[in-house]
């Protein structure tokens, strides 16, 4: 019996309708945001203040034409957080919100607008309730190149009540517009650089093996492994322009391509031990490639001679290679398993686990994990 042709497209295929791509193009920022309405809202993390050519043109703009800027507090964003910017921004009368920013600013600035006119609280639509889809344009410039938020329909949200993370997803937080521009991403500190692209590189690879995977998202996310892995390394010890440039268009092929494929186990583990340990997203997914890899060997088929050669020698090696050179340390080595159980429990239940191409167990996880607490 034949094996059944693999799927061109996933069931529902959403994109990003405009993208601009190239070095400077973000100081035409609010001319582009213009398009949508004369009154909006940018939100913004304080790495702004370091870019003063689009600084100065957002003050420039924004006093004369009803444009405000709200300045993200830190950190990854919370409900409560989300719910005070969305007063804000009603308040306002915004037409439209642009996110310039790393991925914490993205998902805040992403699920203001995809929220602003629902009619229940965002706590409710954490907890499951179905969310409207929204008419809110939403921007986005990002000013890291890793979550690849930029091409998502995905905001992930911290709960501080019960201290968990959660997303919330609807095809109508799509960006209507997104600009890559490299100039953002030179001043970008190494570690981040490490950890944002860390974070790229396993969502590019786990949603080309996903079970989720179709032709289309395969040709996105193997594409942006090699331009990840092929930009990364430079970018962390410096870099040239064109290589940020590469690096942001990576990381936004792999956001395509994980938003039309789902992930993986690694991303299943990365929330819950994320929130426990308060670590970087990018550090903890970086930290579980090297294991969940070596579990998933036999299940990618040939997909793993294809990555192989995406990245110029033995898939594992490679990626064991990278956490050397980016000076990534192990951060549960040695350490106590905090909530054993509740790691299992939550890693388990994750949509990332189900979209692995291995089915993981109980036992599978235990064993996953004693590997990286080892000391
Ligand atoms: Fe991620």
């Amino acid at each position: 019996m034949s094996t059944p042709e693999k799927r061109t497209f996933p069931a529902q295929l959403v994109l990003p309708p405009r993208t601009i791509s190239g070095k400077g193009t973000a100081v035409g920022l609010i001319d582009e945001c213009l398009v949508f309405g004369k009154r909006g809202v940018v939100v913004c993390g304080g790495s702004l203040q370091k870019h003063g050519a689009l600084t100065e043109a957002l003050d420039r703009q924004a006093s004369s034409e009803g444009i405000v800027t709200f300045q993200h507090a830190g950190g990854e964003p919370t409900v409560a957080q989300l719910e005070a910017l969305i007063d804000a921004v009603r308040a306002h009368g915004a037409e439209w919100i642009a996110g310039v920013g790393g991925g914490s600013v993205m998902d805040l600035a992403k699920a203001c607008a995809g929220l602003l006119n629902a009619p229940l609280p965002a706590i409710d639509y954490q907890n499951g309730e179905p969310i409207p889809a929204s008419h809110v344009p939403f921007i986005a410039v990002p000013t890291t190149a890793g979550t690849g938020s930029e091409a998502t329909i995905v905001a992930v949200l911290t709960n501080t009540g019960t201290g968990t993370k959660k997303s919330i997803r609807h095809a109508s937080f799509m960006p209507r517009l997104v600009i890559l521009d490299a100039d953002l991403l030179m001043t970008c500190p190494p570690r981040v650089i490490a950890h944002c692209g860390m974070d790229a590189f396993v969502q590019a690879v786990e949603s080309y093996v996903s079970r989720g995977s179709t032709w289309i998202t395969e040709q996105l996310a193997l594409k942006a492994t090699g331009m990840i892995h092929e930009t990364l390394l430079p970018m962390f010890d410096g870099g040239k322009p064109e290589e940020a440039q590469r690096l942001l268009e990576g990381s936004y092929l792999a956001g395509l391509a994980l938003s039309n494929a789902r992930l993986g186990l690694v991303h299943g583990l990365a929330h819950p031990l994320g929130a426990r340990y308060h670590l970087a997203h990018g550090h903890v997914c970086a930290v579980c490639l090297p294991p969940v890899v070596s579990f998933n060997r036999n299940a990618m088929g040939d997909k793993y001679a294809a990555l192989s050669n995406a990245v110029g020698g033995d898939f594992q090696k490679e990626c064991e290679t990278m956490l050397e050179r980016l000076d990534i340390a192990p951060p549960f080595a040695g350490e106590e398993v905090i909530d054993r159980q509740g790691i299992i429990d939550e890693t388990l239940a994750s949509g990332s686990t189900a979209a692995n191409p291995r089915d993981v167990s109980e036992a599978d996880l235990i064993q996953i994990i004693e590997a990286l607490f080892q000391g």
